[in-house]
């Protein structure tokens, strides 16, 4: 069985109480944060930037994956690094130097990835796999937490095993929107390593519940 991890996106967390939603949500069993930045530009909705990575970073061990939905994205992802970010990714159409970015983010001490929106083809990938980390698929259309899965990303996660096996590197596969304990086993039999899910968990009263039902479907998947 391949190494699973669940990263919660604290889009859903209770913003007036978030320290302690991250060291709740990591005590009931979340490998990871999936912290969601959104700038009203690159997409429909306003966020979270360095200064609340930096206020949530001392109440977690685990790594911070910073999701980048702004444009541009160079002047701000020194920032995120400083602030406490492990992985950076960004989405490659907000960025006019894709190959730049990337090496930005890991000259800065971070893992670097891409991040294809549902229509987005993943030849971006082409030229650059030598400074990819992580590649995340999403299976919504970036702005907004709670929205329904696109089955058509399954074929994309597919794809992008394809590409990380003929590789031959470490590279995550992640998957973001519309995860729930009961489609997440069929993004792991496409590929996916690494699942994002925020309404699924923080709108759930029970976290533990949620990420141990996830697990025994990935056990079985
Ligand atoms: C959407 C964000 C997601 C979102 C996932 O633009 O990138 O991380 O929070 O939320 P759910 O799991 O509710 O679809
Ligand atoms: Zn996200």
């Amino acid at each position: 069985m391949p190494t699973y991890r669940i990263a919660p996106s604290i889009l859903s967390a209770d913003f007036a109480r978030l320290g302690e939603e991250v060291r709740n949500v990591v005590r009931d069993g979340a490998d990871m944060i999936h912290f969601d930045v959104m700038d009203n530009h690159y997409v429909p909705n306003l966020t979270i930037g360095p200064l609340v990575l930096e206020a949530i970073r001392p109440h977690v061990q685990v790594p911070i994956d910073v999701h980048l939905m702004v444009r541009p994205v160079d002047r701000i992802i020194p920032d995120f690094a400083k602030a406490g970010a492990n992985i950076i990714t960004f989405h490659p159409e907000a960025s006019d130097h894709v190959d730049r970015s990337l090496q930005l983010i890991r000259d800065n001490g971070c893992k670097a990835g891409l991040v294809f929106n549902p229509a987005t083809p993943l030849h971006y990938l082409d030229y650059v796999m030598d400074k990819i980390d992580i590649i995340l698929i999403m299976s919504v259309n970036p702005g907004f937490g709670g929205q329904s899965f696109i089955p058509e990303a399954l074929k994309k996660i597919a794809e992008a095993r394809q590409r990380i096996d003929a590789s031959g590197r470490e590279i995550m596969l992640e998957v973001d929107g519309g995860i729930k304990v009961d489609n997440i086993a069929a993004a792991a039999k496409a590929g996916a390593d690494t699942f994002v899910a925020g309404s699924a968990i923080f709108g759930k009263p029970d976290y533990k519940a949620v990420i141990d039902n996830m697990r025994t479907q990935l056990a079985s998947a």
